[in-house]
């Protein structure tokens, strides 16, 4: 029997405990967290938590049949009521089948979402790839101009601002509405017909199904071919071209650095319009650290209104690698205020109950239970960080008086017993 955990998961643990990977301390991802809560707090978006599965039918609908993701990647399992469902591969067609469901549109016809939460694609596992990994999104509906694209573009910037990223690129494109990328694909098609039989294997399946990810091909051969193709951007119609302009525009103006890469075309089918990824120097092969763009006829394609809409997701793994990658500052971890070091077995029931108050007063407070060693106890204090140390033994009992040792600065105070937790509360709240 073998219990390993599964291939291209990975433990979130307290950074103390862990033998590898720094970017898996739960500490960190706490942090993480409170920093994308305060964000969206700022913009105004507000959570939403659906399931982890969902329909199967949902994402083939919604991100697309012919997508590596739904094609290749997802996790599908029966039901005990023989329902084909799937562990979800990515939060943006469950946020619109909430929206759908129930109306939630008719509520507030520019509903603005995020999301944190795990996600899950079999893919092979590689650095920066995992089967289940963490995604923070956001979704805005409503506004079909290009005030909302720069919104959702700038909250993703900002978040990396905020945590010290450097080094990133925002790469950033248009795909044109429904009419301008028919006429493109019918283009593009017509460009690679003589060139056929030399494409992949993955852009031969592409050329039928979805020609535009051929642009997205990682291989040498189909990026040579493409190198003559036409641009989408001579196939774009004047309004998509004038959204996109607007677009740029303001992103200039909110000194946000762009490239505009006309290759980019993203791997989920419901994308119109902008389409923007940003990438980081220390991932590697896999450095899109988030991506997302307009999607104005998803809602619709799902039952519900027809409204505009776009979002975005980061991989929080590789938020996370990249800040460690970086040198990013991280606060430090949690740590005790007061270290209780009963000595001997007398005074532990003193320790006990001044342990339990100062808890139940909301003061972080460690009782020591290793034994009488108070010179271990103390190197234990101090690893904890520890702001208080206070040591109770047989004379601190008969005294009724007992010191607290400031861990930084080595000095002590003397305290009666009877007053320790009024005196401590009175420290913790000086703070
Ligand atoms: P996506 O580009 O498929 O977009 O994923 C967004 C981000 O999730 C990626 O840039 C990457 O950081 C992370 N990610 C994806 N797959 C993995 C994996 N196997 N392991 C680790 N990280 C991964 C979406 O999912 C769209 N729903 C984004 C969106 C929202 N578009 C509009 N709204």
């Amino acid at each position: 029997m073998n219990y390993a955990i599964p291939k291209g998961t990975y433990d979130i643990l307290p950074g103390h405990l862990l033998r590898d990977d720094p970017w898996k301390a739960s500490e960190k991802w706490q942090y993480l967290e409170k920093v994308i809560r305060n964000l969206c707090r700022d913009y105004g978006y507000l959570e939403i938590r659906t399931p982890i599965f969902e329909r199967t039918d949902l994402f083939v609908r919604g991100v697309g049949d012919a997508t590596d993701v739904v094609s290749k990647e997802m996790y599908n399992f029966q039901d005990k009521g023989k329902r084909q469902m799937t562990l979800r591969p990515e939060g943006t067609a469950p946020v619109m089948r909430s929206i759908a469901e129930k109306h939630l549109d008719q509520i507030d016809s520019h509903v603005k979402l995020f999301y944190i939460g795990p996600y899950f694609r079999y893919d092979r596992p590689q650095a920066g790839r995992y089967r289940q990994f963490h995604q923070f999104g956001i979704e805005a509906l409503g506004e079909s101009s290009s005030e909302l694209d720069l919104e959702v573009i700038d909250l993703l910037y900002t978040l990396y601002q905020r945590l010290g990223l450097k080094n990133l690129k925002v790469l950033l494109n248009t795909v044109g509405n429904a009419s301008s990328r028919e006429k493109y694909k019918t283009a593009l098609k017509t460009y690679l017909t003589p060139h056929f039989d030399q494409l992949s294997e993955d852009s031969k399946t592409r050329f039928t199904q979805n020609p535009l990810r051929i642009l997205d091909s990682k291989n040498a051969k189909d990026q040579e071919i493409l190198s003559n193709a036409p641009s989408v951007h001579d196939f774009l119609d004047e309004e998509s071209k004038e959204h996109f302009e607007n677009v740029t525009r303001y992103l200039q103006k909110q000194k946000i650095p762009y490239e505009i890469t006309p290759k980019l075309v993203r791997g989920l089918d419901y994308y119109n319009k902008t389409v923007f990824e940003i990438t980081s120097d220390v991932l590697g092969a896999q450095n899109t650290i988030g991506g997302g763009g307009r999607f104005d006829g998803l809602l619709k394609n799902l039952g519900g209104t027809d409204l505009p809409a776009i979002g975005f997701a980061t991989g929080m793994e590789r938020i996370l690698q990249t800040m460690i990658g970086q040198d990013c500052p991280f606060p430090k971890p949690n740590a005790p205020f007061v270290f209780i070091i009963p000595l001997g077995e007398s005074p532990k029931e003193l320790c006990v109950d001044l342990t339990y108050n100062l808890r139940h007063m909301g003061i972080p407070t460690h009782l020591y239970l290793r034994g009488k060693k108070i010179n271990k106890a103390l190197s234990q204090a101090e690893a904890s960080r520890a702001t208080f140390a206070l040591i109770i033994g047989e004379d601190e009992l008969k005294n009724g008086m007992a010191q607290l040792k400031e861990m930084q600065t080595r000095n002590t105070t003397t305290f009666s017993l009877s007053t320790l937790s009024q005196e401590i509360e009175k420290l913790w709240s000086k703070r």
